[in-house]
């Protein structure tokens, strides 16, 4: 069977990546500088399109990346991450941000972000994926949301 021919679903390609955050990543308030955040925002995106292609991936954009509140010095930075779209050989990766604010307890969502991740075969061109497969109503209504962010990013690059 070939590579395209296999199929995923979307909860194989789920992940979640904490990380403490730990006072080398903080500006000298304590604020986590957000360029910390993104390396694992690119991390976490690189593990689920890897669930999928289950080969070589690599960003080839990031086209949203918001940052609601702060990230502070102690707290637990948990990046839910997840496939939301297939292409022929692109896919979008969806990561939610949230904080666990380790004293008191409370959880709340930080940000979110949409990758591009390309997967590359052994000498480094652009190869099919696997197609997704939705099993729920939000994986469904993400994809429909993925498709239109996609068409978009087809539109400014002038290719559609
Ligand atoms: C991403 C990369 C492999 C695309 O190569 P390419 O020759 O432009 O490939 P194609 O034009 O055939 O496009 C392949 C797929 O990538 C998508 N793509 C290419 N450039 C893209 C971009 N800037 N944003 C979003 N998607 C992009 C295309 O839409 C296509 O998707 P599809 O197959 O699902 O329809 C190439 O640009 C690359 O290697 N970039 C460097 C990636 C990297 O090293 N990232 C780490 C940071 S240094």
């Amino acid at each position: 069977m070939t590579r395209r021919g296999r199929t995923c679903t979307v909860s194989e390609t789920r992940n979640i990546l904490m990380q403490l955050m730990q006072p080398t990543t903080a500006n000298v308030y304590g604020y986590v500088h957000g360029g910390e955040i993104m390396k694992l925002v690119d991390e976490a995106a690189f593990v689920s399109a890897t669930r999928l292609a289950r080969t070589n991936v690599v960003t080839a954009s990031i086209d949203h990346h918001s940052f609601k509140a702060p990230v502070h010095i102690g707290d637990l930075l948990i990046l839910k991450s997840q496939v939301n779209f297939t292409g022929a050989t692109s896919m979008e990766v969806g990561i939610r941000i949230e904080v666990e604010r380790l004293r008191s307890g409370e959880t709340c969502k930080v940000g979110a972000a949409y990758l591009t991740m390309v997967a590359l075969d052994d000498a480094g061109r652009p190869t099919p994926v696997p197609q997704l497969v939705c099993e729920s109503a939000p994986d469904r209504a993400r994809h429909r949301r993925a498709q239109e962010r996609r068409a978009e990013r087809l539109r400014l690059r002038g290719k559609q």
